[in-house]
């Protein structure tokens, strides 16, 4: 959820150094793709959010998702798992623009997450949660209370962890109503970022060592001998064995959802960044490649690989092509090779192309980004909608991209 660095710098007028080093590296590599006009996306992004403010009843009502076909927000409040993503937009707002009254907007909207974070985590969702809005709000202002929070929101979020299992267990609402006795699901990859941070910042060593044991034994079970995610694996809470895996949002137990490959791909390379630990480039590498191998040819995918089977109408998720874009830029910067890089940074633009198109773009529907994700088909809720991680994503990666461009 951090853009890879600790760099504070306004936006719209400077790059620092590593950046353009970085950029001469890979740039002689990456002709093959229009260079997108990050700036006009990101301005538009810009004009969608402050109309998207002017209609945020209060401040603990947290923009969440549009119906499609629909113009008005649904809100969501403090601690649902959604809570952070429009945080977490404010902020990068102000990150683009240095405008104060991005950072005010962003300053209100994570006050309201601050209680959350001294009480028990009742899911891993508080590293979604607390990482994209306190998070980022830390690494832009040094603000010692956003550091206090995320400490203790670490420490309540360790305290799902099963040493036995080796991992967290996300759901603990599902253990009784699926019979799950542990369940992890791969979003859980995105929170172990706050258990990193934390352990950097002042927290215990141990929280690092919990999130390396949980990625490790989520390389092991989680995943098909292919490199596809199960949604869910489930462990037994005594013996610590895998006993299966199983979907939730997806299709069905062999089939592949989308964001969870993403989630997957995103999270393992988050992993690389924060431990320098080659198995987890490796290993990001090829979940990235499997998902790569399966896309459409407009790269954003059906919200599960096997949609398809119940005919072409069925819906695109646009989260996971943002999530999926934002996650492969980072990735292109961990690769020595250039033309390797190349590969998934082209990916990754033209995913940012077609996102940026009318035909996925809100701008004459509502003030969302974006059209067309899904957020849990098997449940019917937020079917070819508009949904704020989609556009956190989408804005994330247009300034991963500024930044390499
Ligand atoms: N983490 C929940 C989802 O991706 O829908």
């Amino acid at each position: 959820m951090t853009i890879f660095t600790q760099y504070q710098y306004p936006m719209k007028n400077k790059i620092p150094p590593f950046f353009i080093g970085l950029s001469l590296l890979l740039s002689g590599a990456c002709t093959s793709v229009a260079t997108m006009e990050v700036d006009k996306q990101l301005d538009y992004c810009e004009a969608q959010a402050s109309r998207t403010l002017r209609v945020v009843p209060v401040s603990d009502s947290i923009p969440n998702y549009i119906d499609k076909d629909d113009a008005s927000w649904h809100f969501t409040t403090p601690g649902s798992w959604t809570s952070g993503f429009w945080p977490g937009i404010l902020w990068y707002m102000y990150e683009y623009t240095r405008d104060e009254s991005w950072m005010e907007a962003a300053r209100q909207a994570t006050a309201t997450l601050i209680p959350m974070t001294s009480q028990p985590a009742h899911s891993h969702d508080s590293g979604f949660i607390t990482m994209c809005s306190l998070g980022n709000g830390y690494r832009l202002t040094g603000a010692p209370e956003y550091k206090d929070a995320l400490l203790n929101a670490a420490n309540h979020l360790a305290e799902l962890y099963n040493p036995t299992v080796g991992t967290i267990l996300s759901w603990p609402g599902m253990v009784a109503r699926e019979n799950w006795p542990h369940n992890t699901i791969i979003d859980n990859m995105m929170n172990l970022e706050l258990l990193l941070w934390a352990a950097k910042n002042g927290g215990e060593k141990r929280l690092y060592d919990i999130a390396v044991k949980h990625a490790e034994t989520t390389m092991e079970h989680g995943f098909r001998p292919d490199g596809s995610t199960y949604h869910v694996a489930v462990y037994d809470t005594i013996t610590g064995n895998f006993i299966k895996g199983v979907t939730h949002q997806g299709l069905s137990d062999e089939s592949l959802w989308a964001r969870g490959q993403t989630w997957a791909i995103y999270g393992y390379t988050m992993m690389y960044r924060e431990t320098g630990d080659i198995k987890f480039l490796d290993f990001a590498r090829k979940v990235a490649d499997v998902y790569l191998s399966r896309l459409p040819e407009d790269l954003v995918p059906y919200w599960d690989f096997k949609a398809l089977e119940l005919g072409s109408n069925e819906p695109r998720d646009a989260s996971a092509a943002a999530i999926a874009a934002s996650g492969l830029l980072e990735l292109s910067t961990y690769i020595s090779d250039a033309s390797q890089a190349a590969v998934y940074r082209n990916k990754a633009e033209q995913m940012l192309q077609v996102l940026s198109s009318e035909k996925y773009q809100s701008r004459n529907h509502n003030t969302a980004f974006l059209l067309h994700s899904v957020g849990h088909m098997p449940r019917r809720k937020e079917v070819d909608a508009s949904i704020i991680y989609a556009d956190y994503y989408y804005m994330e990666a247009l300034i991963r991209l500024k930044r390499l461009q």
